[in-house]
């Protein structure tokens, strides 16, 4: 199954790819992770990134489609994946479409106000990536992820003028992907707004 997981920041594709993962057994691929695990490591990828990702701004088409196209290449992709973050412009979505078959896009709908609150309180596993919500998914032990004892931290992105801009963003360049797919005919919704056991829910029976 080749997935693309599609929506504004914080609409809670990463939270949902943790569990389609393992539920699917297929790779979770964010273009985010990343860039973020390049940022981490200081490579050449990281050091052009940083100013951009930090700002909410896009990286460049070209080189974030070369990126993917990589990715998908690994033998781990072959039977499936989901694609979280990526296509993000009309170039990407229509490059995609000369390197892969996309079987599904999700759709995940959710608020403007909804999303602020959501980033705001976004905490994310230094050492998994898992995402928490020091609200609305609180970790067992503060600052520690129950999955792996890992540190927690908040994304340099995750404050107010970078999710602002990052919303902006979203409206101007990823937004018009909704049309795009919806000719192609394979674009999904699922209300990203309620719990995440009734979003996950959702997201199976859709994909069934
Ligand atoms: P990326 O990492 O993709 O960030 P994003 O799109 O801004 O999305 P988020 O990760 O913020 O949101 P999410 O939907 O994954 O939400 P989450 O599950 O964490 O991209 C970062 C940057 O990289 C971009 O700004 C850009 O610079 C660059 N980039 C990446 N891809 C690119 C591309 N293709 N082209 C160019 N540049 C690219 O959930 C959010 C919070 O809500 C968490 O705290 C979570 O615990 C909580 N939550 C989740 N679900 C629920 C629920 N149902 N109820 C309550 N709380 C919930
Ligand atoms: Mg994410
Ligand atoms: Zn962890």
């Amino acid at each position: 199954m080749n997935l693309i997981f599609l929506g504004p920041p914080g609409a809670g594709k990463g939270t949902m790819a943790f569990r389609a993962k393992e539920h699917f057994k297929i790779p979770h691929i964010s273009t985010g992770d990343l860039f973020r695990a390049a940022i981490k490591n200081e490579t050449d990828l990281g050091k052009q990134v940083k100013s951009i990702l930090d700002a909410g701004n896009l990286v460049p088409d070209e080189l974030t489609t070369s990126i993917v196209k990589e990715r998908l290449q690994q033998p781990d992709a072959t039977n499936g994946f989901i694609l979280d973050g990526f296509p993000r412009t009309l170039y990407q979505a229509k490059a995609l479409k000369e390197f892969s078959a996309i079987d599904s896009v999700v759709n995940f709908t959710i608020t403007e106000d909804e999303v602020i609150r959501r980033l705001s309180g976004r905490r994310v596993c230094k050492s998994c990536g898992e995402s928490y919500h020091i609200e609305f998914i609180p970790p067992s032990k503060d600052g520690i992820c129950d999955k792996c004892g890992g540190e927690l931290y908040t994304r340099a992105d995750d404050q107010i003028d970078a999710i602002k801009n990052r919303l902006s963003v979203y409206g101007e360049s990823t937004e018009p992907l909704i049309s795009f797919y919806k000719n192609e005919g394979s674009l999904v919704n699922v209300d990203s707004s309620q719990h995440p056991d009734k979003v996950f829910e959702d997201l199976k029976a859709i994909l069934k």
